[in-house]
């Protein structure tokens, strides 16, 4: 008989629930479980009372988390956290009846943060983005999609984009960076859009070239760009076969949904004025509707995104904080699941599964999302007694410990 070889685990945790999001439906509840991981990977997830004898012998760390839940790491699949400055005067203008609208048609807006992104050096665009995402992670963002589209030139955009990648190295999380040059249109190109089309497809291979972009965006609409602009910012990704996803349909329908999913997009996002035919587009395509629950709520918006639609054609529903400096200064991920069920009647479950699994195909990521052997080892431990406290709780903090990639990292 051969000796029995016992796999070596770094870390071991016990003594809470465990929602796996395992299946299709349901929490993939485990009551009193058990999750060990090894090498940044989950090796071992269930029961406590399935484990194996030696399992204490096996692991270098053993945790007792002393109850409370454990989910997957969230997944916030839609930020812009790198920007400098703030628009809190903005704000302050809206309450007094200026539009979102009114106000970037007046040279604020999206521009205004440009101005101020522009200004600031890679170091201080960093010291101030930081922040920002260490809250996120608090909340148990484990992984942040980051998008660039406030630089607005190549040496900018380029900027924001290494910052993104300096808050996933300095923090160990995960990080995917967007290409979002078509964003707005800057002041040096005012009446001429095709032509910063032209330049923002000439810089695209060469970012992609540093390794800088893992997707490409557009805000499609009537202050962003055309139907036609955001196809030829599609065309140029493509020929990178890089994935694409859209802000589409946010303040008007403007058949980005369908457009996007053409494309076969990752997700169309805010959706809040998609048609049916666009939420079928998105279905054929398997493209995923990112719902941005705190722009709506900043803005006051009252047109619901066609939720009903979503779900009868089977259409995934990811949540994310859309967390920016105009229209959503949102700083936890968890908060944004809390205004996805009182704006947008999901259901908690429906809320985490839009931060999880449905997050991380919203960004292509196989290898996390739910709590399986073999995913990278993102787990949130929370101080909650139920998974619907996950989305009940208005602020305050919830997540006791976040790990990624199997190290704690806050
Ligand atoms: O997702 N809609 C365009 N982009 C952002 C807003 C950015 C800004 O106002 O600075 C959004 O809502
Ligand atoms: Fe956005």
């Amino acid at each position: 008989m051969g000796a029995v070889v016992t796999e070596r685990w770094d870390g071991l945790v016990l003594g809470a629930s465990l929602a796996t999001l395992e299946g299709e439906a349901g929490y993939g509840a485990i009551g009193d479980g058990a999750l060990a991981w090894r090498d940044g990977r989950i090796a071992w997830v269930g029961a406590r009372a399935d484990l194996p004898d030696d399992a204490r012998q096996r692991a270098v760390e053993v945790v007792d988390a002393g109850g409370g839940w454990i989910t997957p790491g969230l997944v916030d699949c839609h930020t812009h956290v790198v920007f400098a400055g703030d628009r809190a005067g903005e704000f302050e203008q809206r309450l007094q009846g200026a539009s979102y609208e009114e106000i970037a048609r007046h040279g604020g807006g999206i521009v205004s943060t440009v101005r101020a992104t522009r200004e600031a050096s890679e170091d201080a665009l960093l010291a101030q983005s930081l922040p920002r995402a260490r809250a996120l992670l608090a909340d148990g963002a484990a992984t942040l999609e980051i998008k660039s589209g406030y630089g607005l030139d190549y040496e900018n955009e380029r900027k924001m984009l290494r910052v993104a990648r300096r808050i996933g190295d300095t923090l160990g999380i995960g990080v995917r960076t967007t290409f979002l040059g078509a964003h707005a249109l800057p002041p040096e190109y005012a009446g001429r859009p095709d032509q910063y089309i032209d330049a923002v497809v000439e810089w695209l291979p060469r970012l992609h070239a540093e390794g800088l972009v893992d997707a490409v965006d557009a805000f499609c609409e009537r202050i962003g760009f055309s139907h036609a602009q955001s196809r030829r910012v599609f065309e140029a990704a493509k020929a990178l076969d890089l994935p694409v996803k859209l802000h589409a349909d946010q303040l008007s329908d403007g058949g980005g949904a369908a457009l996007v999913a053409e494309f076969g997009g990752l997700s169309a996002d805010h959706v809040e004025y998609t048609s049916a035919e666009g939420v079928r587009a998105m279905a054929a395509a398997g493209t995923v509707a990112v719902l941005l629950p705190g722009a709506f709520h900043v803005l006051r918006e009252t047109t619901l995104p066609p939720l009903d639609e979503f779900r009868a054609q089977g259409v995934p529903m990811a949540v994310a904080t859309d967390c920016n400096p105009g229209t959503s200064p949102l700083l936890s991920l968890r908060q944004a699941m809390q205004l996805a069920c009182t704006h947008f009647r999901l259901t908690p479950e429906e809320a985490l599964r839009g931060t999880t699994v449905h997050a991380a195909r919203a960004l292509a990521l196989a290898d996390r999302g739910t709590l399986r052997v073999g995913q990278r080892a993102d787990f949130v431990h929370w101080n909650i007694g139920q998974p619907a406290e996950l989305c009940y709780w208005l602020g305050g903090p919830l997540a006791r410990a976040v790990y990624a990639g199997g190290r704690k990292v806050s």
